[in-house]
């Protein structure tokens, strides 16, 4: 009876499938940890440290802490060196969003070559929808430095994926502005330039200058550039 013995192997095979299935590590979630309860209002003024906010007490909930009227007017692009204004409705301006893992902002950019410089979201992948302009957009993958890039025009939307070093670039006579939705109460935004060369305590020139295959007085030209007041 070689038909017993075959049958119970193929149940093995089946029963040991299943269980590396089931040990397997879970996916992991791409965006914030999911809320256990309907509403946690971020207490700002907390000192308790949790991973988000603590929440504030349910009597003191009001409309006002779901509310942000910031997003409707252009922001200053001249208070920026690169010509690019970010106005955020994060967890910070709009407490409701406390472990509700989205938020948003709008991006203004001067005329002529107004730049959001390239920067990553450690926490989120962001869309942006133009409101108004022609934007020069891109990404770079992490897996091959490849650039994904293209120009947007009015009600077009891109994807920069979480973590992935982006930027945009108003490529018009007039000014832009993008609407941008993330996947996180509070993406970060990592500038790269200010993180490398406007670090406080500073980067070693001896880092940047080979890390960039330059020499200490480049570096310490764009250290001064970055952050005048040290020059
Ligand atoms: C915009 O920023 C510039 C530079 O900081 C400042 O001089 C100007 O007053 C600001 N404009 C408005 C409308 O706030």
């Amino acid at each position: 009876m070689a038909a017993i013995p075959s049958l119970l192997r193929r149940l093995a095979i089946v029963v040991a499938t299943t269980a590396m299935v089931i040990l397997l590590p879970s996916p992991s979630v791409a965006g914030d940890p999911d809320l256990l309860q309907d509403i946690c209002v971020a207490d700002l003024t907390s000192t308790v440290k949790v991973n988000g906010y603590a929440c504030k007490a349910a009597a003191a909930v009001t409309a006002d802490d779901f509310y942000f009227s910031g997003l409707g007017g252009a922001g200053n692009t001249s208070a920026s060196a690169y010509g690019s204004a970010v106005t955020g409705a994060n967890v910070e301006k709009v407490p409701g969003l406390n472990t509700l893992g989205v938020s948003m902002s709008r991006i203004d950019y001067a005329p002529g070559g107004g730049l959001n410089p390239p920067h990553t979201h450690p926490r989120a992948t962001e869309m942006v929808f133009v409101l108004q302009g022609t934007l020069d957009v891109g990404f770079v993958t992490a897996a091959n430095n490849r650039l994904v890039a293209r120009t947007l025009a009015p009600g077009d939307v891109f994807v920069f994926p979480r973590g992935l070093v982006h930027f945009q670039r108003n490529a018009g006579d007039g000014p832009a502005a993008v609407l941008s939705a993330f996947n996180s109460q509070l993406p970060g935004t990592q500038s790269l330039a200010a993180a490398l060369f406007a670090a406080s305590p500073e980067l070693p020139d001896a880092v940047l200058a080979k890390a960039f295959q330059v020499g200490t007085k480049e570096v310490d030209k764009i250290k001064a550039r970055l952050a005048p007041k040290k020059a």
